[in-house]
C-alpha cells in the first residue's frame, strides 16, 4: 500500500489529484483507517508493532503528499511567472497625446497675463435676460445699435447672449467697491443670428475687460492693450486707437495692432496700411454705471472686448473661422504647444 501510494503520489500532476489521493489513502474509508480499526481484533502484544508500523506508514504518505503539494505549487507559479514576463526590450504603443484646442490656447493666455494684473475672471449665462444683454448696457429697446447685433431670441426676454457684456453689468451691479476696485474679464461663448462663412459664425468667443475706480483714464486702457497686444503678437507691437462707436462706452474705440508677420495668408489684410484692426474698447458711459447702481460722478471706468478666434485668426494665419469648430485633427495638430 504504501509503495503504491507514493507512486501515486508522485504521479499526480496537480493539487486536485494529491487530495483526491489523500482522502482515497488516509480518508475515514481508507484502508489505513481500516487497519489501524481493525487493530481491536489484533492479540494485545501485536498491537502495539502493528500500530506504530500503520502510524509509520500514515506519517510517510502525509509527508510525500505535501511535499508533492508544494512541489506542484511551486511549478504553477513559476508557468505563471514565465507566461507574465515581459520583454522590456519590444518597441512601445505609441500614445497619442492631444492638446487644448488652439482657441483655448489663446483664451489661457489672455486669462494668465489678466491674473497676473489681478483681474478676475468671471463667467455668466450664455442664455441670457434681454435686460442684462441690452438694457443695462445702455441699449435700451428699439436703439437702432441693437442691429449691430443680430440676435437669436428664445422667448419675447430671453436671448442667447450676443457678447459677454452681460456679465459685467451682473457683476458691476454686486461690486462692493469698499474691497476695492472692479477689474474683471470675461471669456465665454456668444452667438448672433449670422450666415456662416469664412469670416462669420453664429458662435463664437468674446473676452471682454471692465475696471472700474476713480481716476480712471483712457490711459489706463491704452496701457492695458499695448499689453495684451505685446503678449500676444510679440513685444515689437505698436497699438494705435481710432474712434468708433459703442453704445456702453463714450468715447468708443476701435483698436489697430501694428502689422506683424504671421506666415499665413490671412496677415496679408495689413500689408497696405501697416495696421490690423483686433478688438473694441472705450471708457464706460455713465448711463450703464448709473444703470448699476454706480455713482458716475464718482467711479469711472474703461472696457473692452476682443474675440480670440480672429486673434487666432490673426496670430496663426487661418482664413476661415469655420475651421475651428470643425474639430478636423489635421487642423488642430498644427497648433502643438511642443512648438
Ligand atoms: N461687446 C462689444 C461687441 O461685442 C465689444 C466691446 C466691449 C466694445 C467693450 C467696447 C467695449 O461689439
Amino acid at each position: 500500500l504504501q509503495k503504491e501510494s507514493l507512486a501515486q503520489i508522485k504521479d499526480a500532476v496537480d493539487a486536485k489529484k494529491v487530495n483526491e489521493i489523500r482522502v482515497h489513502v488516509l480518508g475515514k474509508k481508507g484502508p489505513l483507517t481500516e487497519v489501524l480499526r481493525g487493530m481491536r481484533d489484533l492479540p494485545a502484544e501485536e498491537r502495539p508493532k502493528v500500530g506504530s508500523f500503520a502510524n509509520k506508514v500514515r506519517d510517510e504518505i502525509g509527508t510525500a503528499l505535501e511535499e508533492r503539494r508544494s512541489e506542484l505549487e511551486a511549478e504553477r507559479t513559476a508557468a505563471k511567472l514565465a507566461k507574465e514576463k515581459i520583454d522590456v526590450t519590444l518597441p512601445g504603443v505609441q500614445v497619442k497625446q492631444g492638446q487644448p484646442h488652439v482657441l483655448e490656447q489663446v483664451i489661457d493666455q489672455i486669462e494668465e497675463l489678466f491674473l497676473g494684473l489681478g483681474f478676475q475672471v468671471i463667467a455668466g449665462p450664455e442664455v441670457e435676460e434681454e435686460h442684462y444683454n441690452f438694457e443695462m448696457l445702455n441699449l435700451p429697446k428699439d436703439h437702432p445699435a441693437r442691429d449691430m447685433q443680430d440676435t437669436f431670441y428664445i422667448t419675447d426676454s430671453i436671448l442667447m447672449r450676443t457678447q459677454t457684456s452681460p456679465v459685467q453689468a451682473r457683476t458691476m451691479e454686486k461690486h462692493d467697491f469698499s474691497q476695492g476696485p472692479l477689474k474683471m474679464i470675461s471669456p465665454g461663448k456668444v452667438y448672433r443670428r449670422d450666415t456662416d462663412d469664412a469670416t462669420h459664425s453664429h458662435q463664437f468667443h468674446q473676452i471682454e475687460g471692465l475696471v472700474v475706480d476713480k481716476h480712471i483714464t483712457m490711459a489706463d486702457l491704452k496701457g492695458t492693450l499695448q499689453l495684451v497686444a505685446k503678449t500676444l503678437f510679440g513685444e515689437e507691437r505698436e497699438i494705435r486707437m481710432r474712434p468708433s462707436y459703442f453704445p456702453f462706452t463714450e468715447p468708443s474705440a476701435e483698436v489697430d495692432v501694428s502689422c506683424f508677420k504671421c506666415g499665413g495668408k490671412g496677415c496679408a489684410v495689413c500689408k497696405y496700411t501697416g495696421w490690423i484692426e483686433t478688438l473694441g474698447a472705450g471708457m464706460v458711459h455713465p448711463n450703464v454705471l448709473n444703470m448699476a447702481g454706480i455713482d458716475s460722478e464718482v467711479y469711472g471706468g474703461f472696457a473692452f472686448g476682443l474675440g480670440p478666434d480672429r486673434f487666432a485668426m490673426l496670430k496663426y494665419g487661418v482664413n476661415d473661422i469655420r475651421d475651428f469648430y470643425l474639430n478636423d485633427v489635421r487642423f488642430l495638430e498644427q497648433f502643438s504647444q511642443k512648438g
